[in-house]
């Protein structure tokens, strides 16, 4: 009997040899034509893959599952305890929805290379939506519900859409989100303006339609045919997804059709373990890159069954819902974040609701978006009784870089690291001179390029910008910005972002973003933001406020205005709550701001001043202001 392979085989196979690896992963697609080259490095560093092969993605994660037996097997369950509905889409059921809205983009003019905004909560509209651009060549970009106008705007202004398919309302579990009125505030700020709007009327809360601009999701779809797949270049974007970078202005991360195809499809046996049929559940959000990528396209890709789920971990309506999920549907993998199982714990630490279900078919939980601390994991071992994987990656690269691939070699998990490299990344710890660092020793985590596909080719209309950002600290590596080490056993250890980029309930952040909305205050004169410790959203933002000469206002009066100022402008998901006044930012002689030290301080834990302080006192003041009279 043949042996399988162990994960040591698989991964030296992928770094020896990444054309062959590739080309057999990408024998799990279908392409309208073969590609002629299996990674072009014509234009290195950015690399392509698969030029010359063309395929459709809507094609490979829906039509050929209903040509292939599968069109009565579920592919999207949508279950909602806000909304009190759960129903079921079969393969073929889901293909015909979103061949009828790509007919009805279609029809409002949504061609090959046109851009698509989707701003939807967690509805099955918004996978058929991403899915009905895919099978027209249109490039979706999905903004997070929880952004606000002016976030919304700036998406809007750097993607140019033709059309914005948006909902009227989101709904927390404690409020209805009206989005309809977001929108119409976004595009007062843009410039150039999309020609249609299409809006899915919610029952809890209905949008005040501009006929000049908007149609109804179901007026849209009234008298249009389902329209066809349009085989795209494999190099073709197929969505841009904006995140954080160290300034207000997102990135916009390009993903293309083939390479992201061919990763993800192989990613769902090697990484997680599934296989098609099987049930796949991921606790997230479209908006963000682990939505997109294990909500929706590599579940379907792989001919499972995926689970969309409009909820929280907590509150809809206990610290029992996931369990209740997982056991209604029969999930079989898992996938959230850290920080929800943090807020489970937090309401219930013995783990009571998980003996009211039947949870025999889970196997496995994957975590990622934030450092997994090993208490975490270790209660979600010992309360699931099944392995709990941590995997790092980033919306960047769009899969993981770096995880215990349960479907290569079921290895031990290591409490602390997100596990070993994946086939197909050289993951390097370099120093500040990009010389690589020894086993142990912490230093920037990178990426010897070319990086696998389903990376990130580039940036919307920025190539210099993506140069900039990600390949020119250490020519020939792609720069993660986290910064860690590797063991002796080849465990990757992710400690800490070397930029501004703060992780806030698996939500990535920009400081220098809030910081911008704080400047805007009439009466500050400077102030900085850190990313300070939290039990449950792993870190917080805290914002300091130095004030200019002479305001006389109470200091709670204006912490309280630049609270709602970054609610207004960059929405509620900021979670920015705290901010407080101090007498000056500690800067270091050449005028830098001393953020790792303040940072420190607000943790509450010992902190040293750096030697290259130019006024050691205002430490202590700072420490009085976040923590008064403990000192
Ligand atoms: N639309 C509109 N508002 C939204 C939103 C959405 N899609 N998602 C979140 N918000 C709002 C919340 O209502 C909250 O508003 P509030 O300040 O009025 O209470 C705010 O944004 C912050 O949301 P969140 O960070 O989710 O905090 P929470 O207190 O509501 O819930 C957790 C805390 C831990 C339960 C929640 O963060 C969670 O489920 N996290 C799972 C992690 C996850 O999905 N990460 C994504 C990357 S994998
Ligand atoms: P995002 O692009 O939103 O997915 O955020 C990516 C960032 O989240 C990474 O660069 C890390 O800083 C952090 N991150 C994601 N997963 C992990 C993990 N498993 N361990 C530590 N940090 C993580």
């Amino acid at each position: 009997m043949a042996t399988e392979p162990s994960y040591n085989d698989v991964y030296r196979r992928s770094m020896r040899d990444p054309e062959d690896f590739w080309a057999e992963a990408a024998a799990g697609i279908d392409w309208d034509r073969p590609w002629d080259r299996v990674l072009d490095a014509t234009n290195a560093p950015f690399y392509r893959w698969f030029t010359g092969g063309r395929l459709n993605t809507c094609y490979n994660a829906l039509d050929r599952h209903v040509e292939g037996g599968r069109a009565d097997q579920p592919a999207l369950i949508y279950d909602s305890p806000v909304t009190g509905t759960s129903t079921t889409y079969t393969y073929v059921e889901l293909r015909d929805a979103v061949a009828l809205f790509a007919g009805a983009l279609a029809a409002q003019g949504v061609g090959h290379g046109d851009r698509v905004v989707i701003y939807m909560p967690m509805v099955p509209e918004a996978v058929v939506a991403m899915l009905a651009c895919a099978r027209l060549g249109a490039i979706h970009s999905v903004v997070f519900g929880g952004f606000a106008a002016n976030e919304l705007a700036k998406r809007i202004e750097d993607a140019r859409p033709v059309v914005v398919v948006s909902a009227s309302c989101g709904i927390e579990p404690t409020r209805t989100v009206a989005y309809k009125p977001l929108l119409d505030d976004a595009l007062d700020l843009v410039t150039e303006k999309p020609r249609r709007c299409i809006i899915l009327q919610r029952p809890q809360l209905t949008a005040d339609l501009d006929p000049t601009r908007d149609i109804a999701w179901d007026d849209a779809l009234a008298g249009v045919g389902p329209a066809d797949c349009v085989p795209v270049a494999a190099t073709d974007p197929l969505y841009i997804l904006y995140t954080s970078g160290t300034t207000g202005q997102p990135k916009g991360i390009v993903r293309d059709n083939g390479g992201h195809a061919v990763a993800l499809n192989w990613s769902m046996r090697n990484v997680y373990g599934i296989e098609p049929g099987e049930v796949f559940w991921t606790a997230s959000d479209v908006g963000w890159v682990v939505g997109h990528s294990y909500i929706v396209y590599a579940p379907l890709l792989a001919g499972a069954t995926t689970v969309l789920y409009e909820g929280k971990p907590v509150g809809t309506p206990d610290a029992g819902a996931f369990w209740r999920v997982a056991a209604e549907h029969g999930v079989q993998v898992m996938f959230t974040a850290p920080t929800a199982f943090r807020a489970i714990r937090q309401q219930d630490p013995e783990g009571t609701h998980i003996d009211r279900y039947d949870l025999a078919n889970l196997r496995a939980l994957f975590l990622a978006g934030e450092r997994c601390d090993p208490e975490t994991l270790r209660w979600a071992e010992e309360k699931l009784r099944i392995p709990v994987v941590d995997h790092w990656w980033q919306t960047e690269t769009g899969w993981a870089i770096a995880a215990t691939c349960l479907g290569i070699e079921h290895l031990p998990v290591v409490p602390g690291s997100p596990g070993r490299p994946v086939p197909g990344w050289d993951v390097r710890v370099l120093d500040d001179q990009g010389r690589e660092l020894p086993r142990g020793q912490t230093g920037a985590l990178t990426v010897r390029l070319p990086m696998p596909p389903g990376a990130a080719p580039t940036l919307w209309n920025a190539d210099e910008r993506f140069r900039e950002t990600y390949l020119s600290a250490f020519p020939g590596y792609y720069q993660t910005a986290d910064a860690g080490y590797i063991d002796d056993d080849g465990h990757v250890f992710v400690m800490a972002r070397t930029d501004d980029i703060i992780n806030v309930a698996g939500h990535r952040l920009s400081t220098g973003a809030i910081e911008e909305v704080l400047a805007t205050h009439p009466d500050v004169a400077e102030c900085a933001v850190i990313g300070a410790a939290d039990e449950l959203k792993g870190q917080l933002p805290v914002g300091l406020l130095v004030l200019k000469a002479g305001v006389e206002r109470p200091h709670g009066e204006i912490a309280a205005e630049v609270v709602q100022m970054v609610r207004d402008r960059i929405g509620a998901v900021a979670a920015f709550k705290t901010a407080t006044v101090v007498p000056r930012l500690p800067k270091t002689r050449s005028g830098k701001i001393l953020r790792a030290t303040m940072r420190k301080i607000a943790d509450g834990e010992e902190y040293t001043p750096p030697p290259t302080i130019d006024d050691p006192a205002i430490l202590d003041e700072i420490a009085e202001s976040l923590h008064p009279s403990s000192r």
